[in-house]
């Protein structure tokens, strides 16, 4: 962060979530160019982090919305999303949500039930619409990623066991108002070893030579999300490794000719754009430790707390050339609330400016107002 950027943040309220808009740009740019080479589509999935200004620049770069609640699937529309460029999932959709989606003439629902496929049809009856939907296929491949954000192994809530997917297709082209379009994976986020990814194309190459071998074309598959960040790096590595991604997909599934390729990155996209801005409230002295005391919170960022997750840590005004250990904590009433322990950053002292890294994924999003704590406001990279 320049100079002139932490000057700035001197006259604003603490803590608030900082974007540089310009990192997001080029990041897109990556995204979009990498993915095109092979013709993949993007669909970002809008839970990562649903703050308007962002979404308007990532629909700049022509990617459609991945989104898992109708509220997401409004604020992509109110956001400019063309709904022929949205995919809807999640494996408790209410009524009322499919309905919204329904009308408002969505891509495609990502459905992971059989009562789901009834309940959609039965809905498109009643609207005379045709609802399009790709299967949520739970592949049984291990993301070696906290089990808290691991979806393909199997039993889990997600997606239908391979076994009943034949079974699941046939179901849907008995359904009246239900068009069977394809298969959707997705086996887990923050996903840094390349290994899962090739696992995940042999897996569905083989799933796709049995439906083959019956008679089945999907005509789109869609891999989720899941490219991982470097959390310990977020300068040295502010772009994530989109062309080894994409051409891992491309050089991995054999893709049917003619067969759409999706994608629905979330984390890749917008977590090193993001920071979390707090101020030192104060430097508590322990009897084996020392305590930085932020004013921003687990209510704020939930990570940590939540998946042990790690997240880079920085003072960004102190001038002391000495380095301490601290464990660096909220004012939030839960042990949990810790941002880092035995961080090593130079002396600290209240009033110092400290920036938590990596944040535009899952963080501005999963904020609460625990302990009525207020809402942290945005505010984003100078001249906009
Ligand atoms: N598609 C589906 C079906 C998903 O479930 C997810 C994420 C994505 C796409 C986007 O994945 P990404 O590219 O962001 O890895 N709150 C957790 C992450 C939960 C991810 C849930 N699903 C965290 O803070 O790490």
């Amino acid at each position: 962060m320049t100079t002139a950027t932490i000057q700035r943040f001197q006259e604003l309220k603490t803590p608030f979530y900082y974007y540089d808009l310009e990192l997001l740009r080029e990041t897109l740019r990556v995204a979009v160019r990498e993915a095109g080479r092979h013709g993949f589509h993007l669909h970002y999935a809008v839970k990562a982090n649903a703050n308007p200004r962002l979404l308007a620049v990532i629909r700049e770069h022509g990617v459609g919305a991945d989104c898992v609640s109708g509220n997401e699937v409004a604020a992509a529309l109110e956001n400019g999303f063309p709904a022929a460029g949205i995919v809807y999932a999640g494996v408790g959709k209410s009524d009322e949500e499919i309905r919204l989606a329904l009308e408002r003439g969505i891509s495609c629902f990502n459905c992971e039930s059989f009562p789901e496929l009834e309940v959609i049809n039965d809905i498109a009856v009643s609207l005379d619409k045709i609802a399009r939907v790709a299967l949520r296929v739970n592949p049984g491949v291990d993301a070696h990623t906290h089990h808290y954000i691991t979806t393909g192994i199997e039993e889990n809530k997600f997606g239908f066991p391979l076994r009943d997917l034949e079974r699941a297709i046939r179901y849907c082209q008995g359904l009246s108002n239900v068009e069977w379009s394809g298969l959707h994976f997705h086996v887990g986020s923050q996903i840094t070893d390349p290994t899962v990814f090739r696992d995940l194309c042999a897996r569905a190459n083989e799933v796709q030579r049995h439906l083959v071998g019956h008679g089945l074309l999907a005509t789109r598959i869609n891999f989720g999300g899941g490219l991982g960040v470097d959390y310990e790096r977020p300068d040295a590595s502010p772009i994530p490794g989109f062309a080894d991604y994409f051409e891992a997909f491309a050089t991995g599934f054999e893709a049917l000719p003619g067969q759409q390729v999706h994608f629905e990155p979330g984390r890749s996209i917008v977590a090193q754009c993001g920071s979390l801005i707090s101020r030192v409230l104060y430097v508590k002295k322990g009897t084996d430790k020392e305590f930085v005391i932020l004013d921003a919170g687990m209510n704020d960022l939930l990570r940590p707390a939540l998946y042990q997750a790690y997240h880079r840590i920085e003072n960004l005004t102190s001038t002391s050339p000495d380095r301490e250990a601290y464990d660096v904590v909220g004012p939030v009433c839960e042990s949990a609330d810790c941002f880092g322990k035995a961080v090593n950053l130079p002396v600290t002292r209240r009033g110092d400016l400290v920036a938590i890294r990596s944040c535009g994924a899952y963080g501005e999003v999963m904020a609460s107002r625990y302990n009525l704590r207020p809402l942290a406001p945005s505010h984003f990279s100078s001249g906009e």
